[in-house]
């Protein structure tokens, strides 16, 4: 049974960077499930629907949509939106940024994506980062990791990462929003953001991405950090 590797932590903690890494060195396949998140939203806003005004009109839009990872070349799954292959980057500007976590707190949402994050473990070995894989979607991970970093750390890391921000953006005001989609993700009542009692949490303050991933495969490799 390949392995089946969950990192969760909340925004900007540096999930996507060390969850690439680790797939590489494992030679599996890295889920961002934050982009599915996100790529319904953008289905959504090019619905003409706010969701954050008429959340209550994004479950009946979700048969409509038609979204999911197909494998690419080597050890890619590319994801595919309404027949159309979409990047991981397309998804980062401010205007769904501003959506995703209320779109995300909508259970008919969080259920319909369910299915589409397990089916990606059919592909061999996964490495699946987001906020709730190791508490929900796969319960049964064979190791499970959760990031974290202080505020201050993440406000940087997201603003040196641009794409999101707006130029001109201050980091008082990216530490702001970060702390708001935060907020959301903790307290809402479906899934809400918060390590697996079996995680292994690692503090990421002042440490580099790549000795992060090292420390994950090592733990992997020698069998610790399972559920
Ligand atoms: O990259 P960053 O950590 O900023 O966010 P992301 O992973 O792209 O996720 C964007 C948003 O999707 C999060 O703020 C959550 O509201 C939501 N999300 C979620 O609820 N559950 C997941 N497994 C992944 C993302």
């Amino acid at each position: 049974m390949p392995d089946r590797i969950a990192i969760d932590g909340p925004a900007a903690s540096g999930k996507s960077t060390v969850a690439r890494m680790v797939a590489a060195r494992l030679g599996g396949f890295f889920v961002s499930t934050g982009d599915l998140y996100r790529a319904v939203s953008r289905a959504v806003l090019d619905r003409g629907v706010d969701p954050r005004r008429e959340a209550e009109r994004v479950a009946d839009l979700l048969p409509d949509i038609d979204l999911g990872y197909r494998r690419g070349s080597g050890s890619v799954l590319d994801l595919f939106l309404d027949g159309r292959p979409v990047s991981s980057e397309a998804l980062r500007g401010p205007e769904v940024s501003e959506v995703v976590s209320f779109v995300a707190a909508i259970p008919a949402v969080r259920e319909w994506l369910r299915d589409r994050q397990r089916a990606c473990c059919r592909f061999g070995t996964i490495v699946m980062e987001g906020r709730d894989i190791g508490t929900v979607i796969l319960p049964d991970a064979t190791h499970k990791f959760y990031l974290t970093a202080s505020p201050e750390e993440r406000a940087r890391r997201r603003l040196a990462q641009g794409g999101e921000t707006a130029p001109g953006t201050s980091l008082a005001e990216v530490a702001a929003r970060i702390a708001e989609r935060d907020r959301i993700d903790s307290s809402r009542a479906v899934a809400p953001l918060r390590p697996a009692p079996d995680a292994v949490i690692i503090d990421t303050d002042g440490v580099p991405a790549p000795e992060v991933a090292e420390r994950i495969v090592r733990r992997v490799q020698e069998g610790q950090g399972a559920a």
